[in-house]
């Protein structure tokens, strides 16, 4: 049998190890020479880092491949490192042989300022061996081990359903697949499994789940790739508590194997409730601030920018410091966000200092600090206009003053319920969906779904609802239509004609002919719940080999341009780009 090459990871070495001899590979990670004949060696594996004490070390550099054999022993005394899991012992008389020489790595491996994005992403494989990365993975390995198991032990079964499909209705652009065989056709690629795992619940699966990859060609942001994975689920005979049950199992059993603790209850809260104390429907409930309503105080005013549907106003604790030229930034950016106006009011102890106090009588003063409980030394941000309006700039002003940094505040999840069965009324005049087309809408709105009128259909609520973690949206589902006939209503709602149904979904209709069950499911991104839990703010970070900002990947220089010969297989041929 031929020797094995290590007998321990060098991160795991300590002081129980003394006396023994081993064998260690890796990276070397730094080197110091200390005399001609002594230096210092950190070896570098996934696990950690080691000191080894060698005998020179002139043709090493860092980043060789090497393996090194020598004796644990404990350091000297003042030497030992409290920072390293390894700080007690080093190995000694080590021999090092080289296994692999390596080019200079292309950037610093030590330097904790940020390296140029593209340049790490070129070298992932680089990249890849700093701790933080290392411990990353290792995060979203755990989360996938911990998933699969909540998911297992509730009685669900992993489906795999297929990439190369028909479209999914999830919002975003499709990545397409011409077709060989068929030229001028195409796949595309699945935004998410969604139309799959319904038809699996007409199918008898009862319980799905799926750690699924989706793909949607979207404009990325900190939160968004265009590949990334989603923990899949849905299920028969269930209702609405259930599902929040089955995927509370999941994020509790994934947060604790990552923390050591398990998540409490997650608070529910509906969609106006979030949005009337938030200003948003995935709120940030690490933190106060929450929107007061100030409408009433202002009903009889003389100060016309409040004489409005809607008034409100949150407190910045401490901020009556805050300069007046950040004020006005402020102002620029609410107007940006599209208000009329920002209404700031620094709290004195004798009075509310702002240039519009003098619009407001001494009643409307008095009656917005105790509604405000402003306390000397606030800051008061006031907003009025449309309610819709309101919410958002001071939702979002909210966030700008109080969002903590992402590893603060521990982990908040939050249920949101009752989504608006509709977002908006599209160009067309038809509602638009705020989830999707299949989703159910709420038992005690069904009425309203024949009698409302215009921008009334925005009030019908929805059985949708969302997993938020620290203000990011974390995941959604919702208990969707099984009969046919609720169906056909609400496509006529949202404008969709028969034909378009039919071409658009109509496999999917005709399973529902066939028995289709009663069912309800969710979906979360596995890629954000690990960078929080990772404490990072990009998904990047967690993902092995990501993407850059524009869709790029400097390694293998994904997208390149298409082979002449691929195009015509495929019976395409490129349009002149246009300039
Ligand atoms: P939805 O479109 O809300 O719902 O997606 C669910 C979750 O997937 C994650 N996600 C993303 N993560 C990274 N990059 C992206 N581009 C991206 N897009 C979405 C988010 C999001 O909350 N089929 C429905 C679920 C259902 O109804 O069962 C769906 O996909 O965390």
């Amino acid at each position: 049998m031929t020797e094995r090459l290590r007998s321990d990871y060098c991160g795991e070495l300590r002081s129980d190890d003394i006396g023994r001899t081993v064998s260690v590979c890796g990276w070397i990670d730094r080197r110091r020479e200390h005399s001609q004949h002594l230096a210092f060696i950190d070896l570098r594996d996934r696990t950690g880092i080691i000191q080894c004490v060698v005998d020179g070390s002139h043709d090493l550099r860092s980043e060789f491949v090497v393996r090194i054999r020598g004796v644990v022993r404990a350091r000297p005394d003042g030497t030992v490192n409290p920072d390293l899991a390894t700080g007690a012992v080093e190995i000694g008389d080590a021999e090092v042989e080289v296994l692999n020489t390596a080019e200079p790595p292309p950037f610093p491996m030590h330097d904790r300022t940020d390296v140029d994005e593209t340049i790490r992403l070129r070298h992932r494989y680089v990249d890849l061996r700093k701790d933080r990365l290392q411990r990353n993975l290792q995060v979203r390995a755990k989360v996938n081990s911990a998933v699969r198991n909540a998911m297992e032990r509730q009685g669900f079964t992993e489906i795999e359903t297929p990439m190369l499909i028909a479209s999914t209705p999830e919002g975003a652009r499709d990545f397409i697949v011409p077709s060989r065989l068929k030229p001028g056709s195409a796949y595309s690629l699945p935004q998410s499994p969604q139309l799959f795992k319904q038809l699996c619940m007409v199918g008898g699966i009862d319980r799905y789940y799926q750690i699924a990859r989706c793909l949607r060609d979207e404009d990325l942001r900190a939160d968004r790739q265009f590949e990334f994975m989603q923990l899949d689920a849905e299920a028969s005979f269930v209702s609405q508590d259930e599902v929040l049950e089955f995927i509370g199992e999941a994020v509790a059993e994934a947060a604790e194997a990552v923390t050591g603790e398990r998540p409490g209850e997650i608070p529910h809260m509906t969609w106006l409730e979030a949005q009337e104390r938030f200003g948003s429907d995935k709120p940030d409930i690490r933190f106060g601030m929450e929107l007061v309503e100030l409408t009433e105080i202002f009903a009889e005013t003389g100060f016309n920018a409040f004489k409005a549907p809607c008034v409100k106003g949150i407190r910045i604790p401490g901020g009556g410091d805050l300069s007046r030229s950040r004020l006005d930034d402020l102002t620029d950016q609410a107007k940006q966000w599209g208000a009329k106006g920002l209404v700031w009011m620094r709290v004195e102890e004798s009075e509310l200092n702002s240039p519009i106090a003098k619009f407001l009588s001494e009643d409307e003063l008095s009656a917005l600090r105790t509604t405000l409980e402003a306390e000397i030394g606030d800051l008061l941000f006031l907003v009025a206009d449309e309610h819709r309006m309101v919410r958002h700039v001071l939702g979002l002003l909210r966030l700008e003053m109080g969002k903590p940094p992402v590893n603060e505040g521990g982990l908040q999840f939050l249920w949101v319920t009752e989504f608006p069965l509709f977002e908006t009324i599209g160009d067309d005049g038809s509602p638009v969906p705020a989830h999707h087309p299949f989703t159910m809408p709420h038992p005690d709105d069904m009425g309203l779904l024949e009698t409302a009128q215009g921008e009334e259909v925005l009030a019908i609520r929805s059985q949708a609802y969302d997993l938020v973690l620290n203000g990011w949206e974390l995941g959604s589902g919702s208990v969707r239509i099984h009969q046919g006939d609720l169906q056909g209503r609400i496509f006529k709602l949202l404008g969709i004609s028969d034909e378009e149904a039919q071409a658009k979904f109509g496999f999917l209709l005709e399973a529902f002919k066939y028995g289709a069950p009663p069912h309800a499911g969710f979906a979360f991104g596995l890629d954000r719940l690990v960078a929080l839990l990772a404490g990072e703010e990009n998904i990047r970070e967690v993902i092995a080999f990501p993407k850059t900002q524009s869709g790029a990947d400097p390694m293998t220089q994904a997208p390149t341009p298409a082979d002449p010969k691929h195009l015509e297989d495929l019976g395409l041929r490129l349009l002149p780009q246009s300039t």
